[in-house]
């Protein structure tokens, strides 16, 4: 196979995917959430993607967002010209692709960031490297900047490690990517069909089975078959991010952030009782069984309580990307159970983000609002977005001017962003300038020229989590 000296698959390209969440202001929004204060950017910002691969999350980015200024840094020369492509194919002059890996990527002639996202470039690669992308955010963060850690985590991917291993051992390393995926695959369905213990033991080992089977060999090679595979608990991540000077903020898995939505009721209690962040995140990923997690830092940032909390919001604005308020859903399942809108706040607050893009502010004015504490409107619009149904906006529909219009579920999404991204191959999202990221198209009306919104997808969920199966759907 052919690998770098790092032992990172060379041969085989990684899948072109859009990770909506790493949108700064899906950040900024789990700051405001979780009572972050810290400066944030007011004139254009700057965003570097550390290990971007292909780049579509970063050019979709950089589509729905002229204001930021976008860099995506990634070893491998291949994903540098296939982003590059892609840059070019949205006539896109606010982000710049650079081959380099995370140790030359500190010489770089680079500016501070705002914000900095290292999305699975943790989870593959050694010690060094690792040490190396960290010693990049720790030169490169701004004070108050936000850095977002998408990984591979335990427990949630503990039956995952010996599934790899067996792989592994199915082929050899001097064999080329395709070769051992084929080789691995094989003797996966030879597992399968043996009604071997350690499968009916181990259901997500059953399931990680099964996607390897019928995956996109592009993930399965950077998944699997290179020479590194980093699994920490969030503690360890948690202690080598506060090495270089970051604190832990919350998830951008926004249900994650709430007791209320995703801890069950048997384990209230001994959840409350849990002091340490360490201890109550460990909690949930038992409960969860997160195989990844999307966590994001800040460097410097203050905790503020009380009336000061809802200031943090400011700067923001709420849409409901895909929905008219009418089809809107009362009931959301979430990992603690089932929640339902309380109507006297739900339905005024749905009225009025069906009409664009609103502020908190704004919100908190609306007639049947203005009566009701912040607190309850911010957790009733929280449970929205937790369910997929609202997002978070670059700001009010006034502000916005012609993209405050553009994410309107049916709307017609032409322009010359579209057409061009729908050009290349494979392409299946669409700039949201709205929401400031990209969201997920259903195949085939995009490739007629006008696009429907895939209604569950806009913010990842399982398109993202599980991005190499969702986006071939
Ligand atoms: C699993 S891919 C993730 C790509 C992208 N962030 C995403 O989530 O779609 C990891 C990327 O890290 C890059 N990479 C691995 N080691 C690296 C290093 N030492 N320096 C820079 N990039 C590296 C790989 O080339 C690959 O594109």
């Amino acid at each position: 196979m052919s690998a770098g000296a790092d032992g990172y698959v060379r041969d085989l390209d990684y899948v072109d995917v859009v990770h909506p969440r790493m949108a700064p202001v899906w950040l900024d929004y789990v700051a405001a959430l979780q009572g972050v204060a810290r400066p944030r950017p007011v004139d254009g910002y700057d965003y570097c993607d550390l290990g971007c691969g292909a780049g579509l999350s970063l050019n979709m980015l950089a589509a729905s967002d002229r204001r930021g200024r976008f860099v995506g840094i990634d070893a491998n020369a291949r994903h540098v010209a296939r982003a590059e492509e892609f840059r070019q194919a949205g006539g896109l002059n606010n982000v710049r692709f650079l081959a380099d890996d995370f140790a030359a990527a500190a010489a770089l002639d680079l500016p501070k960031f705002d914000y900095i996202a290292l999305y699975g470039a943790m989870s593959w690669v050694g010690p060094e490297a690792r040490r190396q992308a960290l010693d990049f955010v720790r030169a490169r963060l701004k004070p108050g900047g936000l850095v977002l850690v998408a990984y591979n985590v335990m427990p949630g991917s503990a039956a995952l490690a010996p599934l790899r291993r067996f792989m592994l051992a199915a082929s050899s390393p001097e064999q080329p990517a395709t070769a051992r995926i084929v080789a691995a695959r094989e003797a996966l369905a030879a597992l399968k069909a043996s009604g071997s213990q350690f499968l009916r033991d181990h259901a997500a080992a059953t399931r990680a089975l099964d996607a390897a089977i019928d995956g996109d060999p592009g993930y399965l090679a950077h998944e699997y078959f290179n020479a590194h595979w980093h699994l920490p608990y969030f503690a360890e991540m948690r202690a080598d991010v506060a090495a270089i000077g970051a604190d832990f903020v919350g998830s951008a898995t926004i249900e994650a952030n709430s007791a209320r939505l995703c801890i069950p009721r048997p384990l209230r209690s001994l959840y409350d009782r849990t002091q340490g962040l360490n201890e109550r995140e460990l909690v949930k990923d038992m409960v969860l069984g997160r195989k990844f997690r999307l966590d994001v830092f800040a460097r410097g940032g203050r905790h503020v309580t009380g009336d000061a909390h809802f200031g943090l919001f400011d700067g923001l604005a709420f849409a409901l990307p895909t929905r008219s308020a009418a089809s809107m859903p009362q009931n959301f399942r979430f990992p603690a159970g089932r929640t339902t809108l309380r109507s006297a706040v739900a339905v005024p607050l749905i009225a009025a983000l069906a009409g664009g893009p609103v502020t908190l502010g704004e919100l908190v004015r609306q007639p049947g609002l203005a009566d009701h504490p912040v607190a309850e409107i911010i957790g009733e619009l929280n449970i929205l977005i937790a369910g997929r149904e609202a997002q978070p906006a670059r700001g009010p529909k006034h502000a916005l001017g012609q993209d405050g219009d553009r994410f309107r579920f049916g709307a017609p999404l032409s322009g010359r962003t579209l057409d061009a991204f729908l050009a290349v191959d494979r392409a299946r999202f669409v700039a949201a300038p709205a929401l400031g990221t990209g969201l997920h198209l259903n195949a085939t009306p995009a490739r007629a020229g006008r696009g429907r919104l895939v209604r569950r997808c806009p913010m990842g969920g399982r398109s993202a989590e599980t991005a190499p199966i969702g986006y071939r759907q």
